[in-house]
């Protein structure tokens, strides 16, 4: 889990002059939790990593309520909270990677 817990330390940073500290928070944990599996940068993974993941907000959106292919739909799983914590989050980590 080493490699994880650098990544949540490097997202950590990249994320703390982007959003209030809370939703932050929130947002790396629910994407640990969530998304990470499939999405985390640099691990063999299913999906694309975050940081090729696209900034549309319709596009996450559609995604992250209704699943992709192998991805499945999370509007079961995750509040609408939850979701908009991690589109915000995917879009601010595209913008300082880019
Ligand atoms: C079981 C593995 C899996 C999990 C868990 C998962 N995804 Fe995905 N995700 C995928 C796959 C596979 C794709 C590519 C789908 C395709 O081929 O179009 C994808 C695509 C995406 C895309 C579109 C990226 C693009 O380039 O078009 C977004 C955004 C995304 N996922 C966000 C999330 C978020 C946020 C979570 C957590 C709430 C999550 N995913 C959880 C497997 C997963």
């Amino acid at each position: 889990m080493r490699i994880a817990s650098a990544t949540a330390v490097m997202v950590t940073i990249l994320m703390l002059d982007g959003l209030p500290a809370n939703a932050a928070v929130n947002a790396l944990q629910l994407f640990h939790a969530n998304c990470a599996v499939c999405h985390a940068p640099r691990i063999e993974k299913i999906g694309p990593a975050l940081a090729d993941m696209p900034g549309n907000i319709n596009e996450l959106n559609r995604t992250i309520y209704g699943g992709r292919k192998l991805m499945p739909a999370f509007r079961n799983r995750l509040s609408d909270e939850e979701i908009q914590a991690l589109v915000e989050y995917i879009r601010i980590f595209r913008k300082k990677v880019q």
